[in-house]
């Protein structure tokens, strides 16, 4: 009798248990690899690093944004509250308060910080540009914001942007207020002085449009290679990696100039991916697969060069991207949509991720 009951009641609740199974498969989206696998953990297994850029604002306000930070990097770039200006607002006078929320946040994550950046001609002080300073002075502020800045965060640091987009024209450098006021030896002198207040520290240049061959990579090429022969402590060269799906760069040719630069030695970062949809062709769909195909191509490269060690993309997620506000169209350059879905660049991430052999 109980027997009987019992089995009843079995039989009712496999029912029902059934039933569940069936809606949740159902329910479930299609992807390709176990749900439980994240880009982080598959870099780890490479001992790589794979980044993104923080926005301080979208740290701050959105708990998605650092979960998912969290979840599927091991690095992080500060996106604009190291630069000059927020973090050296008046001449005396230094706030470090969001560039210390995002380090803490990487700490307690688990989380290299890439420094980003020291020596800029954007993001500067009125209290800077707006006055007229004698070599000396330009000398000593810059020696000073360099010392202070990297000295705040010793020990903290993986590597630093030193020297941000310096290189002008073919063999000369751009005309900002550093090469303007202190001569061109401001390079060499900035990497000086930042070796000097962080020995552990990894010191890159980085720039943009560079990341192939052509005029611009030849003109970072012998300015790093100067360096060198001078025994100035550089590390790295950033390569920003801000492209599209109109102009993508030939993968042959970044992997060509990857190779040079390491046979003088230096590593290289891919620090600022990111790939803008809007001048393309194709249906919405379309572009996305030929985006996802710029970023696999790119990681592929990278993972295939033995100095290549870190992957950086420029924000994470279409919520909180510069593009549209920089290149005044609405965009979709990252590998998450604005509602944390992953897209089908994150899936080609994870399949290069999945075969590499770093
Ligand atoms: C951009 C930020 O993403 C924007 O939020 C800011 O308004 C301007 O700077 N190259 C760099 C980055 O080295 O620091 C720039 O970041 C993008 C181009």
């Amino acid at each position: 009798m109980i027997f009987k009951g019992l089995n009843k009641y079995l039989s009712f609740s496999s029912l029902i248990i059934l039933g569940l199974t069936a809606t949740l498969l159902i329910s479930l989206p299609a992807i390709s690899q176990p749900a439980n696998i994240t880009l982080r953990d598959l870099a780890q297994e490479q001992n790589f690093h794979i980044g993104a850029a923080v926005s301080i604002k979208a740290l701050r306000n959105d708990p998605t944004y650092r979960e998912v930070l969290a979840r599927e990097f091991n690095m992080v770039t500060p996106e604009n509250v190291m630069k000059f200006k927020p973090i050296h607002p008046e001449r005396d006078r230094y706030d470090f308060t969001a560039a210390n929320e995002i380090v803490a946040f990487a700490k307690a994550n688990q989380m290299q910080i890439r420094g980003h950046t020291l020596v800029w001609h954007r993001s500067l002080p009125d209290w800077l540009t707006e006055t007229e300073w004698t070599r000396e002075e330009l000398m000593e502020i810059l020696r000073r914001h360099i010392f202070t800045v990297i000295s705040h965060y010793r020990g903290d640091i993986y590597a630093w942007d030193v020297v941000n987009e310096a290189v002008g024209g073919k063999d000369s450098l751009r005309k900002t207020i550093w090469q303007q006021g202190i001569g061109s030896d401001y390079v060499e002198l900035a990497f000086r002085w930042a070796h000097e207040a962080d020995p552990q520290a990894l010191l890159f240049y980085n720039d943009y449009d560079g990341e192939g061959l052509g005029e611009k990579s030849d003109a970072i090429y012998s300015l790093v290679k100067d360096l060198l022969a001078k025994d100035v402590p550089i590390h790295g060269v950033g390569l920003q990696m801000h492209k599209s799906i109109k102009n993508p760069p030939k993968p042959e040719d970044v992997a060509t100039n990857i190779k040079r630069l390491g046979e003088l030695g230096l590593e290289v970062h891919i620090t600022e991916m990111d790939v803008q949809i809007h001048n393309g062709t194709g249906t919405q769909e379309e572009r996305l697969v030929k985006q996802a195909k710029v970023y696999q191509d790119i990681l592929g490269v990278c993972l295939k060069a033995p100095n290549c060690t870190a992957f950086v993309t420029w924000g994470f997620t279409d919520k909180f991207t510069w593009i549209p506000r920089a290149f005044g169209q609405p965009d979709f350059p990252l590998i998450f949509d604005k509602s944390y879905r992953p897209k089908p660049a994150y899936q080609a991430l994870v399949e290069v991720l999945s075969t590499a052999n770093h």
